[in-house]
């Protein structure tokens, strides 16, 4: 079994300060890219996502992906965390607005997001990032939840958006 990465253990659902979470970023940045090297196969990349940036993000209580496999229709795929939605219409949630906008959102309080979706009623905040195939074609999001509010930073969001991006620029098997 691989050991998977190495950050300091903090208990799940602590929202540490800003430069406590962008120093995981950093630590855990080399290593995930490591791990996920020469694979490229997309669950095999999702599941490992979701499982590294769940030990990454330490404030999430979801942490995961879901698939743009139908039209219009984000369908759930590898996560951590508590029972998610199984589908989202891109007319709704974070989620599809990320899909449809095909751009980021970062959400520090999901109660102020027109269309906003509760799955799970502890959700405070959200950052959902554009999951792209190597030709821009937006493939899926990457959906991470917190508890608190203002869980995730612009830094965070960035953070994800160039893992993916580095991860997914080279051709993978969808
Ligand atoms: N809250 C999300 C839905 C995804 S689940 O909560 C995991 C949204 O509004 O897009």
């Amino acid at each position: 079994m691989s050991d998977g990465i190495f950050l300091p253990e903090v208990p799940r659902g602590t929202l540490l300060v800003l430069s406590q979470r962008l120093e995981r970023c950093t630590t855990a940045r080399p290593q995930i890219l490591s791990v996920l090297e020469g694979e490229n196969d997309a669950v095999a990349l999702q599941s490992s996502l979701s499982c590294l940036l769940w030990q990454v993000f330490i404030q999430s209580n979801w942490c995961g992906f879901y698939r743009h496999i139908d039209d219009q229709e984000l369908v759930v795929g590898p996560y951590q965390g508590g029972m998610g939605c199984l589908r989202i219409p891109f007319s709704r949630g974070v989620c599809g607005a990320a899909a449809r906008e095909n751009k980021t959102q970062l959400v520090p309080d999901v109660h102020q997001f027109p269309g906003h979706i509760a799955c799970d009623d502890a959700t405070r905040s959200e950052c959902v990032v554009p999951l792209r195939d190597h030709s821009g074609q937006v493939r899926g999001v990457l959906d991470l939840d917190s508890t608190h509010l203002s869980g995730f930073d612009s830094q965070e969001a960035a953070f994800c958006e160039n893992l993916l991006q580095e991860i997914f620029s080279r051709p993978v098997r969808w």
